[in-house]
Parts: C-alpha cells; sequence; structure tokens
C-alpha cells in the first residue's frame, strides 16, 4: 500500500482531489480495493459510503482486479445511429471471456463513427468484420 499512501500525498492540497485520486488508484493497481477505499476516506476526512458511492458511480472504477484487456465500444448517440448496437453483440461474441467489452460514452470521432479505444488507440469507422479482427489480434 505505500503505492497508496504516495497517491494521496501527490494530490495533497488540491481542490476536489477525490476523482483524480481514484484514477491514480485505478491506474496503479488495477481496480480500486476496499482497504484503498478506506485509507482515501480517512485521507479525505470522508465516509466509506462516499467514496464507495463515487467508485461505484463511474463505470471505469473496479472494485477487483480484471487483468483481461478492454475494448471500449462508444455507444452514445452518433454511434448509436450508425450501428454501435450491432458492432456490441459482435464485440461480445468475439472476445469470449479472453477480452472485456466495455461501454463508453463518446470518444470524440462522433462523425467518423462507430468508434472503439483498445488502451490509447483509437478505431473509427467499425463494423462486425473489423472489431471482430481487432478483438482476435488483442
Ligand atoms: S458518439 Fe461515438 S464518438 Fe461520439
Amino acid at each position: 500500500m505505500a503505492d497508496l499512501y504516495h497517491i494521496l500525498a501527490a494530490h495533497d492540497g488540491r481542490e476536489g482531489p477525490l476523482l483524480p485520486i481514484l484514477h491514480d488508484v485505478q491506474a496503479a493497481f488495477g481496480h480500486v480495493s476496499e482497504e484503498a477505499i478506506r485509507a482515501i476516506a480517512l485521507h479525505l476526512n470522508l465516509s466509506r459510503a462516499e467514496v464507495s458511492g463515487v467508485v461505484s458511480f463511474y463505470h471505469d472504477f473496479r472494485r477487483t482486479p480484471d487483468p483481461r484487456t478492454a475494448i471500449k465500444l462508444c455507444r452514445a448517440e452518433s454511434c448509436q445511429a450508425r450501428g454501435s448496437e450491432a458492432l456490441a453483440a459482435e464485440a461480445e461474441r468475439s472476445a469470449g471471456s479472453r477480452v472485456r467489452v466495455e461501454t463508453v460514452y463518446c470518444l470524440g470521432l462522433c462523425s467518423v463513427g462507430p468508434n472503439a479505444m483498445i488502451g490509447e488507440d483509437l478505431h473509427a469507422r467499425l463494423d462486425g468484420a473489423k472489431v471482430a479482427a481487432l478483438i482476435g489480434a488483442m
């Protein structure tokens, strides 16, 4: 937990530190554990319920580790209008238990959707075959 205390210290004095801390914890550990929630709450003088509520509210935060690589599919309006729902079904079929399929709402490429993100890479103008190929290469 030494890294956790470094993360907490790095945000000391910052206004509204909870979300940045949670993002850093998620990036460092791959999830936000109960132990981390307890330490964050204590450090920020919040209740564990307040911190847990924020962790639960945002889909990006996980309470348990999941070592699978993730593909993030945009299912916001513009991508929906361009077929993201069919794409999601194909992604789930192709992913099996090896790849995690996550939903995001807008990747900022609305005019060239449907879109997805793998790691830091954006993929635009997807169709079922392209998403299956992307997942196959993961
Ligand atoms: S709606 Fe999908 S990238 Fe904006």
